[in-house]
């Protein structure tokens, strides 16, 4: 039989169950364990694993389960980089969920300590850098298919909760339990995504709307506008408080102008580059004709997760390239902590921001969080980490 990873997940809540399911279909992947801090959440593994699983509320005991080779970390998000690092200590590979920390200065300490650990397979959880969609128009641009990137306008608006769900959980969105709002929880996949297909922009001027849409203490809306070196700007629109909500990217580029929405990928192409149009043209109005292509993108039928876990456990047999490796988890991170602290500040910031600067806000916002006056005090000195 193919060499299977022993896996561990930490943390069996709504994510961690999922990855449970989602592990049983995946060929070189086995689950050996399984961690807690609440007995009960083991009933959310599958049957089937229930059986077979080492069950622990005790770290201590999960570390030493014999066949345990790599661990995903789902836990909330404060407790990501403690537990990632001693995972490391104890020897383990690790998939870290995003986002890998709340604040870049953590990212920080995470990944100076991942660098000590060169023999080990570090990722974190951007699944969605697997969608076909997204894989195509990465190549598309590093292949400079679109010539230069002038404008992009994501609009991602369909990330809709209500009030039950943010009361779910005590921890949701607070700045003690989560550390922010769309930002850290629902949009790490968008600002990785933004980072991956055009890298990270100098300057970032942002509105954050905190609690307009309900009852919670963090942004549900945020409008950001960044500026990149050369000649892109970019609008990053979000918000949870919106239905039907939109997701599309329009990307304004010198050879035409991409769409990607509802899953699909268009490219407008113009005949000639925008800027020669511009200069050469007899015409006053005259645009460049274009052609429409409609890009067909490969079925994927695996699973999005499945993906990725199945990639870290092939990098840990055969020593494949990672698809989202730990060490660009921190550029999303920045990407969102520089709008919070744009939005939160009324000023523009310019990259790299100051990581004291930073947690020194977050750490007055956590001072009069609700959930530190709530009284699940013991859950937020078990994990909050105490570098603010
Ligand atoms: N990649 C994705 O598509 C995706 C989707 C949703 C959530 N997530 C991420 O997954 C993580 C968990 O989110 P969730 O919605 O499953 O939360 P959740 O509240 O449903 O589950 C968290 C679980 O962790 C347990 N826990 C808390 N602290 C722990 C500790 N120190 N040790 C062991 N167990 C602990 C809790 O008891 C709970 O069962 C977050 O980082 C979130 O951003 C990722």
């Amino acid at each position: 039989m193919a060499r299977q990873i022993g896996f561990g997940i930490i943390g069996i809540g709504n994510m961690g169950s999922a990855h449970a399911r989602m592990m049983q279909d995946i060929p070189n992947v086995k689950l050996v364990a399984a961690c807690d801090i609440k007995e009960s959440a083991f009933d959310r593994l599958p049957p089937e694993s229930r059986k077979s699983v080492v069950c622990c509320t005790d770290i201590e005991k999960f570390w030493q389960v014999p066949e345990l080779e790599a661990v995903l970390i789902a836990v909330p998000h404060y407790s990501h980089v403690d537990l990632a690092i001693a995972a490391m200590e104890h020897g383990k590979h690790i998939i870290v969920e995003k986002p890998i920390s709340v604040h870049k200065k953590e990212a920080e300490r995470l990944l100076a300590a991942a660098e000590k650990h060169p023999e080990l397979v570090r990722s974190t959880m951007f699944n969605q850098r697997t969608l076909p969609a997204h894989r195509k128009l990465k190549s598309m641009i590093d292949n400079g298919d679109l010539g230069e990137i002038n404008r992009v306008t994501w609009i991602i608006t369909d990330w809709f909760r209500t009030q039950l769900y943010y009361d779910s959980g005590d921890w949701r969105a607070t700045w003690a339990g989560e550390g922010g709002g769309v930002l850290l929880n629902q949009c790490p996949h968008q600002l990785d995504l933004m980072q991956w297909l055009f890298g990270l922009p100098e300057k970032v001027s942002a509105q954050v709307k905190i609690g307009k849409h309900h009852d919670i203490e963090v942004e549900d809306e945020v409008n950001a506008y960044l500026e990149y070196s050369g000649n892109c700007i970019a609008n990053f629109i979000t918000t949870t408080g919106e239905a039907p909500g939109s997701n599309r990217l329009e990307i304004a580029a010198q050879k035409g102008k991409v769409i990607l929405e509802n899953g699909e990928l268009l490219f407008i192409r113009n005949e000639v580059e925008t800027g020669e149009q511009i200069r050469n043209s007899t015409s006053g109005f005259a645009k460049p004709e274009t052609w429409e292509c409609r890009i067909n993108l490969p079925v994927e039928s695996r699973q999005q997760h499945a993906i990725i876990v199945e990639n870290v456990a092939d990098a840990i047999i055969s020593g494949k390239e990672l698809i989202a490796p730990l060490a660009e988890g921190i550029r999303g991170l920045e990407l969102g902590n520089a709008m919070l602290l744009s939005g939160l500040k009324k000023r523009t910031v310019t990259l790299p921001i100051d990581s004291d600067e930073y947690a020194q806000m977050l750490g007055e916002l956590v001072k009069n969080s609700r959930f530190i006056k709530k009284e699940s005090k013991e859950y937020v000195a078990e994990n909050m980490n105490s570098t603010y």
